[in-house]
């Protein structure tokens, strides 16, 4: 080892720029989008109209509204090639194969040599659009079917779930989903926006930053919680054996998926909208075991609440997917057509004042070795 050093494994606890987006306060329970509670945006306002916040800083009056969802409609058909793309890679994880797409699609777009303000936002309203509908394409394609043409007659959420099979979900429904993507929208420098800021402080552009973005988002520490949370509960199948299931991850010392938080040390305070969702929804849809089963898991929690463990957004939105038919290995991707408008003004706001991001490793290896020519080793 060269020197003494002060090591922030994980940058835990470390500021490193500054932020005009989201406000998180980990011990109190609290976020802010711009300012406005989440719980006032999840119960009042719209994907749309959070997406709209998010990137230009306020809520946008009427018309600012309707142009902004006509821009997003406009953008919902992918460029013909990209369905080339998706059938090459239609094998893949869902969510390797949107990596793969946004990647691609970066060759397609109007504004690929332009990395301008304007331009980036241009460019993450059209991901915004695209990126649910690659979803939806790989998820027909993979299974032997046509894609389903975007609607434009649907909102973001109603037509995300219409392009599943072609079918137009009730109000509950896509209010539900809406809300989801509400409270998906942005959350600080967590893995995968800190990810894109990387990408893009390099000056590299929103693609390859949303590309990297969707590859951090991909991990079970990180967006694939939703995923392993509905496992969960499918091996539990009865809400009595909830308690000796979390009992034996605990005593093994294996982590309990949709609980705990790096930031939120008190409830992540998402997770109570969906709590409500999927309470309602698995009674209309007589399957109230699953609400059971994953209140009894959070009971059997409780006294890691001590600890500042609690459930995380993760933990229902599993459950509610799944009670609309949605495959398992389609929940990240969820997370991820949430999360654009999010990476988005990331990307904007390290692009206004641009650094290049280039911590330190400590050398904890050997040096000054004597070279040893490959004839005598
Ligand atoms: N179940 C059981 N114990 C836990 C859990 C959990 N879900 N989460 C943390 N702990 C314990 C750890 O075992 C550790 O205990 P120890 O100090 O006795 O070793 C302690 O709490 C601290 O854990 P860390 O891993 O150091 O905390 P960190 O902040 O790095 O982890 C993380 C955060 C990765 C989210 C973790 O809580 C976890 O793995 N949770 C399960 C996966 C999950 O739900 N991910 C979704 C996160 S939210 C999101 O991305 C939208």
């Amino acid at each position: 080892m060269d020197k003494e050093v002060t090591l922030h494994r994980g940058l835990q606890g470390v500021y490193f720029d500054r932020s005009e987006t989201t406000f998180i306060d980990g011990k109190e329970g609290i976020l802010e989008y711009r300012g406005y509670n989440i719980n006032d945006l999840a119960e009042h306002s719209s994907f749309e109209e959070t997406s709209y916040l998010l990137i230009y800083g306020k809520l946008p009056n009427k018309e600012e509204l309707s142009e902004f969802d006509a821009m997003l409609k406009s953008y919902r058909k992918l460029p013909e090639e990209i369905f080339d793309v998706i059938n090459v890679v239609k094998d893949s994880h869902p969510m390797d194969a949107l990596r793969t797409t946004v990647s691609a699609l970066s060759s397609f777009d109007e504004d690929r040599n332009d990395n301008s303000e304007e331009a980036t936002i241009r460019k993450g309203i059209r991901l915004t659009s695209q990126v649910a509908t690659i979803v939806m394409a790989h998820h027909n394609i993979r299974n032997g079917k046509e894609p389903i043409d975007p609607s434009d007659k649907l909102n973001h959420a109603g037509n995300f779930l219409y392009m599943l099979n072609g079918k137009i979900p009730d109000q509950d429904t896509i209010d539900l989903m809406d809300k989801d993507f509400v409270l998906h929208a942005d959350h600080g420098s967590n893995a995968s926006a800190f990810t894109a800021r990387v990408v893009a402080g390099t000056s590299a552009d929103i693609h390859g930053a949303v590309t990297a973005g969707i590859a951090a988002l991909s991990g079970p520490s990180h967006g694939g919680a939703a995923e392993n949370v509905m496992q969960m509960a499918k091996d539990i199948g009865n809400p009595e054996n909830a308690e000796n299931y979390v009992k034996n991850l605990l005593v093994n010392r294996e982590r309990v998926m949709g609980f705990g938080h790096r930031v939120y040390k008190a409830e992540d305070p998402r997770a109570g909208h969906l709590r409500e969702g999927v309470r309602k929804l698995s009674h209309q849809m007589g399957e109230p075991e699953w609400y059971q089963i994953l209140e009894k898991v959070v009971e059997a929690m409780s006294p890691y609440a001590r600890r500042g463990i609690h459930v995380n957004v993760d933990f229902f939105a599993g459950v509610i997917y799944y009670l609309n038919g949605i495959p398992q290995d389609l929940f990240v991707p969820i997370f991820a057509v949430g999360r654009i408008p999010g990476w988005t003004i990331q990307v904007v706001e390290q692009f206004r004042h641009n650094i290049l991001i280039r911590p330190l490793l400590q050398y904890t290896g050997k040096r000054k070795q004597g070279y040893i020519p490959i004839s005598d080793r």
